[in-house]
Parts: structure tokens; C-alpha cells; sequence
């Protein structure tokens, strides 16, 4: 099938790049002439595991290319994904401003009849929105049919999940739409729900949510074993084994980050607003959530009175582990907070340094290597679980740190490891 994806962003493009792997033609169109000629280089603009090699096959094989020229990407489209960014606006709900400018463009350039899917997160009503919007100004009287197909892919294990997902939702008022899309992912061994298009859109805020839920919970019931003396990774091992529990997303810690958790908990927070329903469970899930993220300075301040002067390493920067992505990292809050305390600050990160440039206060200074991060610092903080930061070893720390302390809020050690080493170790929901 001929395949345009509107939008190069995390979406739209491992989107694109997995659907020519499975044989179809794909043409991803992006407004940005940068980064579209940075993609013609075979480079991929983000950092995720086995996408750059994907592409570059696919490219030369013919089925993948980029363009900035909306005519010439949907000349030939069948189906025309969008994958734009609907990022939050100051108020928590979401802005839909790309979508529309994107619904503008397609009804100016449309040829022939095409299958539209919404693949960015979008508030319910959006599908039907959208399809008013492009029928009101279509330059060429042809058909459209929309589908809603939100995506449910991890950033680090993007093109695993692509592949692997647990399942897929399709939502769709026509069943030949409904057949297309089926035919389209034929190859996938992965199960297909067919729903109708609000449905399908609320799925996509409600898996994100009841996920931020999971989390917020774990991290509630750690402060609980702290005091308790439980151990909630044992907790956790414990509840997973019931089925109807599972044992995924119960990993308590510094709280959830990233580009979807926060911005889509807020967002349904806003949805559900709109039609006058006060969602309160949810604005405990993000209240918890803030308050997480900084629980490790309330450790250090219990442990040491104050951090003023006190050199501190931060340990991965990136939201979580296998990305440079740096939008609601914990780090940020923690940077700004110790920054304001008067310590002095040294981040790491394996990938994100460069990003975390960007948004951590500008006092924060950068290591190259973790020895670095650590040497004479008297205060380490675990921030993210790249697997560098978990294979250290704590003898190794205890040499280079002036006192060797660490907050881990990752839990990446047993606390006999911690103790074996001599290390001072602090971390979540554990004894100390
Ligand atoms: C999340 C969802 O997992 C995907 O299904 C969804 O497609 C995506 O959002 C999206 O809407 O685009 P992602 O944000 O890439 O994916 O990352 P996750 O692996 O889900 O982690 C999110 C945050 O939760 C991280 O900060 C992580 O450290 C934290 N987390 C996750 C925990 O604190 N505990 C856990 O048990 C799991």
C-alpha cells in the first residue's frame, strides 16, 4: 500500500520506518527542511535502538522517503497517517493547533480518496473534528473515511514494541476501513480490537492513565514500607504474581516522566472537566506524582539537615533509561531544587548530557563518565536505571566519592551490595 505519514516526530517516524519494513511504501512528510535533509542522510533525529539501521535498509530498498512537499507525499497516498504533536497547553488540555493546520493541508492537496488516521494522542471528538474540518474546505471533491489508531509504543523499545505490541486499536465507523487496516497489518502477529472511533481515542488517554495510576500507587505504598519497615520490592513481587494484578508497572521510584505520562494524565484531567465530570482519583495520581519526584532531597535533608555546599552527583539525567529524552524528567524538578538549596550540582547521563543542557539550571555542571560524576563528590543521586549506573561497582564508589552516600531512587542495588561496599545507601521503600 502507499503510506504517507504526516510528521517526523517519536511517532511518525517509527511509524513510518516499521510500516515500510513491512513492505509497504511510505512517504514521511515533516515541514522542517532540517531535519527532513538530516533524515535523506540515513541519521535518524532521535536516539532509539534499531531505528537508524531500519531506516537506512528501507530507504534502500526503495520503500522509505522523506519529503517536505505535501503535495508530492500524498500524490499517490491511500491511507495518510497523522502523527503530529499534540503537546500540552497551559492549562493541561491538549493543543490541537498542528492537528488543524495538518487538516488544512491535506484538504488542499487531496487528489483522490484516501483513509485518514489519527495516530497522535488526541481528545475524544477529534476524528470527527478533523473529518468535518477537511470535507468543509476539500479543493477536490473526493472521499474521505477516518480511523483512530493510537499507538502504544515504549520510547527505548519503540521498534520492539511496534512489532510485539500486546495489541492493536482500530477505531472506525465503516468496516471497509476497518478491512483495510486489518490487511495492513496482516503481517503482525499481534491481536487487533476493532471499536468504534471515540472508544478508540479514550483507550489510548485510559491505558496512559490507569498506567500513571499503577505507578503513583507503587509509590505510595513505598513511603508506606518505609515506614513500616516492608520492603516493596518484595511488595511487588508479592502482588504481581496475582494475575489480575500483573507484575509490570509496579516499580516504585522518582515518579513517572516522559512525554505522554504527564501530559496525558493532565489532559484527561481537562476531557473529563469539559463535560463537568471532576475525575478525583486522577488528580491524586498527578499530585502524588510531583511529589515523588523530589522525594530523595527530603532523604538527604532528613540525613544531613542541609545540602548547602555539598557537592552532589546526579546520576542519569534522561526520564528513563535507553533515550536522551529529557520532558518531565525527574531530574529537572531535583536539579532546580538542590540548585536553590545551595548545593553544588554535577549531572551524567550516558546520552542526554547535551539535552539536559538545555533545561537543567544553568549552574549544573556536566561529567563525561560516571567516575567523574562521583570523584570527591560527597552526595550520589540515582536518577535513571541505564544499566552503566546499575553495574557500578559500589567499592569502586566508595573510593572515588568523598563520603560515599548515595540516594538511589531507582533502587538499582540490593542493600547487601550497599553494605558489603561500605557504602551509605538510601533508597525507595527499603530500609536504610
Ligand atoms: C508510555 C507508555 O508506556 C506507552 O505505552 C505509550 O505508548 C507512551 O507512553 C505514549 O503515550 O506515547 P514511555 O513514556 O515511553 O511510554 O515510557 P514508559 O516506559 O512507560 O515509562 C514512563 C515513566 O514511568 C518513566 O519515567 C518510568 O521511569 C516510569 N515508570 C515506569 C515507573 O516509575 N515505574 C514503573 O513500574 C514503570
Amino acid at each position: 500500500m502507499n503510506i504517507a505519514v504526516i510528521g517526523t516526530g517519536y511517532v511518525g517516524l517509527v511509524t513510518g520506518v516499521c510500516l515500510s519494513e513491512l513492505g509497504h511504501r511510505v512517504i514521511c512528510i515533516d515541514q522542517n527542511p532540517d531535519k527532513i535533509s538530516i533524515l535523506r542522510d540515513g541519521i535518524s533525529p532521535i536516539y532509539e535502538p534499531g531505528l537508524e539501521p531500519l531506516m537506512i535498509d528501507n530507504m534502500d530498498a526503495g520503500r522509505l522517503d522523506f519529503t517536505t512537499s505535501m503535495e508530492e507525499g500524498l500524490s499517490s497516498a491511500e491511507i495518510i497517517y497523522i502523527t503530529v504533536g499534540t503537546p500540552p497547553r497551559e492549562d493541561g488540555s491538549a493543543d490541537l493547533s498542528h492537528i488543524s493546520q495538518v487538516a488544512d493541508e491535506i484538504a488542499a492537496h487531496l487528489q483522490k480518496e484516501a483513509v485518514i488516521v489519527i495516530k497522535s494522542t488526541v481528545p475524544v471528538g477529534t476524528n470527527e473534528y478533523v473529518k468535518n474540518r477537511i470535507e468543509g474546505m476539500l479543493a477536490n471533491p473526493v472521499r474521505i473515511r477516518m480511523v483512530s489508531n493510537p499507538e502504544f509504543l515504549r520510547e527505548g523499545s519503540a521498534v520492539q514494541d511496534t512489532f510485539h505490541g500486546d495489541r492493536i486499536i482500530i477505531g472506525t465507523e465503516d468496516e471497509e476501513s476497518a478491512s483495510i487496516m486489518e490487511k495492513l497489518y496482516s503481517h503482525l502477529q499481534i491481536p487487533v480490537y476493532t471499536t468504534d472511533i471515540r472508544s478508540s481515542e479514550m483507550i489510548k488517554y485510559a491505558s496512559n492513565a490507569f498506567l500513571a495510576t499503577k505507578i503513583s500507587f507503587m509509590n505510595e505504598i513505598s513511603n508506606v514500607c518505609e515506614k513500616l519497615g516492608a520492603d516493596v520490592e518484595s511488595v511487588a513481587i508479592g502482588m504481581g504474581l496475582d494475575k489480575r494484578i500483573g507484575n509490570q508497572f509496579l516499580k516504585a521510584g522518582i515518579g513517572y516522566g516522559g512525554s505522554c505520562f504527564p501530559k496525558d494524565t493532565k489532559a484527561l484531567m481537562q476531557i473529563a472537566g469539559n463535560v463537568h465530570y471532576d475525575f478525583k482519583l486522577l488528580k491524586s495520581v498527578i499530585e502524588v506524582n510531583a511529589d515523588q519526584q523530589t522525594i530523595l532531597i527530603g532523604k538527604a535533608l532528613e540525613r544531613f539537615g542541609t545540602v548547602r555546599g555539598k557537592r552532589i552527583a546526579l546520576l542519569g539525567l534522561a526520564f528513563k533509561p535507553n533515550t536522551d529524552d529529557m520532558r518531565e524528567a525527574p531530574s529537572i524538578a531535583i536539579a532546580r531544587h538542590l540548585i536553590n538549596l545551595g548545593a553544588e550540582v554535577i549531572g551524567y547521563d550516558p546520552v542526554a548530557n547535551g539535552h539536559a543542557e538545555h533545561v537543567l539550571p544553568v549552574q549544573v555542571r556536566y561529567a563525561e563518565t560516571l567516575q567523574e560524576a562521583l570523584w570527591q563528590a560527597d552526595v550520589g543521586f540515582i536518577l535513571t536505571e541505564w544499566a552503566e549506573i546499575c553495574a557500578l561497582d559500589l567499592h569502586q564508589v566508595s573510593l572515588w566519592m568523598r563520603e560515599a552516600v548515595l540516594f538511589d531512587g531507582r533502587n538499582c542495588f540490593s542493600l547487601g551490595q550497599a553494605a558489603a561496599a561500605g557504602v551509605e545507601y538510601h533508597s525507595i521503600g527499603r530500609k536504610s
